[in-house]
């Protein structure tokens, strides 16, 4: 594609060292797509004939028809998916393929097809997330009333509903799919048209090829649209933060299913057994999620550290950019696809987290609230609870089962109440309390939400 200049091949290695068509073929759509866009302004600029330009625009449907059906031979030695499909389109049209590189530059080029690849991600990745929401509800929805522990540094708190944990994770996806969402906004700008860094003097209509692939807005600052790679750290970052909320719902998937919590059991068919110990049912597919999520982070370090000290506009480093891109977009398109499932098909074990919310202990707020509304200051109240605590750790009489009476003439005789459960729940009449009124309440809204 250069071979004016020079009087020497590329060496093999340096050939090997610089392709990225065994990666950057699945640009390929995006590619074609961009490529008709450019000749059919070409072709309105006068520089294409009518003729030219079906005979542009056929071609590279031919060749995308053969690339999706894996007949289309990708040559490293042509570098790139860019240069691998115009190379072919001109062996296969002639002359009308060696014009449609007019007032273009594989440097706007690679921004264009990225900008459109990241575009269609996320909008596959907004209903994936949508998906594992779904799922969640519906856990949310069937365990609504189930009480359990809420924890606080892995030690038990207050009583909260499975429902109310399930819908914890539907809020932190929701942020996602809006941070995703608002990143496309940024991403949705054409750069075509930057040519290599400073436009061109073949001056194509912008707007028109800019409308035919759907983006809102053109770029409007040539070396910036060629140097920029800022929607790429975005996407990976909200990426990897959508990577962190599935690694931190695994990790109390994790909890659940040990023998020591037991609140809640996955499928068979979502679990592996040891080779050595016949008993084991193990959580590989949240191990794998919350192990995943390590990649995640790497990838968005990765491409920041790529871009930090590069000069404008284009240096070959960006070719870096793709690889981390790639790897993260499959990595959570899986890690949602699976959780899905295995989120869909798992179970609580009620026994267990009515047994574990049973603990007394979990009203010791409710109780010095109770001394709140009797008038006492709730420093004052915390230590008397704390007393009446200190009296049952050390007498092994259960809190609900103390004189309280004889610890603080503040105690009524009608504390006995405060320790039941649903009682205490119900108490809680803000909005966003584990209240299974307002739980279920959300869950209605989230039904709605979702089902749009
Ligand atoms: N494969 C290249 C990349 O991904 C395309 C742009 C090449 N531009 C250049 N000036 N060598 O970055």
């Amino acid at each position: 594609m250069w071979k004016g200049r020079f009087t020497q091949d590329t060496s093999s290695l340096v050939q090997q060292f610089g392709e990225s068509v065994s990666y950057d073929w699945r640009l390929f759509p995006h590619d074609i797509a961009g490529s008709i866009a450019h000749a059919r302004a070409q072709k309105h600029a006068g520089l294409l004939t009518e003729g030219e330009f079906s005979a542009i625009e056929s071609g590279l449907l031919a060749i995308r028809s053969d690339i999706e059906e894996g007949r289309f031979e990708f040559k490293t030695s042509l570098e790139d998916i860019h240069m691998n499909i115009e190379s072919e389109l001109t062996k296969r049209i002639g002359a009308a393929g060696a014009k449609l590189h007019t007032a273009r530059s594989r440097n706007d080029q690679v921004a264009t097809d990225t900008r459109l690849y990241v575009r269609s991600q996320i909008d596959s990745l907004s209903t994936a997330i949508r998906g594992l929401q779904r799922a969640l509800l519906d856990r949310a929805d069937l365990y609504a009333d189930a009480v359990m522990p809420g924890y606080t540094h892995l030690q038990r708190g207050q009583p909260v509903t499975a429902g109310h944990h399930f819908l914890a994770y539907v809020e932190m996806l929701e942020r996602d799919v809006a941070r995703l969402s608002d990143c496309r906004k940024r991403v949705n700008v054409s750069p075509l048209g930057s040519g290599a860094l400073a436009g061109s003097t073949i001056n194509l209509d912008r707007l028109a090829i800019a409308n035919e692939l759907g983006f809102d807005s053109v770029t409007t600052n040539s070396m910036d649209a060629i140097a920029d790679r800022d929607y790429i750290a975005e996407i990976l970052f909200v990426i990897s933060l959508c990577g962190v909320h599935l690694s931190r719902l695994s990790e109390d998937l994790i909890l659940w299913c040990s023998a020591e919590f037991g609140f809640a059991a996955l499928a068979d068919a979502h679990t592996t057994g040891s080779s050595l110990m016949p008993q084991k049912k193990n959580p590989d597919v949240c191990e794998l999620t919350r192990g995943k999520t390590g990649r995640l982070l790497g990838n968005l370090v990765a491409l920041l550290t790529t871009v930090k000290g590069l000069p404008l506009t284009y240096n070959r480093d960006l070719q870096e950019d793709k690889e981390p891109l790639f790897d993260s977009i499959d990595t959570l398109h899986l890690s949602l696809a699976v959780n899905t499932e295995m989120i869909s098909a798992m179970t609580m074990r009620l026994d267990r987290c009515a047994a574990a919310a049973a603990d007394p202990m979990l009203l010791a707020t409710d109780l010095a609230d109770y001394l709140v509304k009797k008038g006492v200051p709730f420093r004052h109240a915390h230590e008397l609870v704390g007393k009446a605590v200190a009296e049952s750790i050390a007498t092994s009489i259960p809190l609900d089962q103390l004189e309280l009476s004889k610890i603080s003439e503040h105690y009524g005789s009608d504390t006995a109440e405060i320790f039941q459960l649903q009682r205490a729940l119900l108490a809680r009449t803000n909005p966003g309390c584990p209240n299974p009124l307002i739980v279920k309440q959300q869950i209605e809204r989230w039904k709605n939400h979702l089902a749009e």
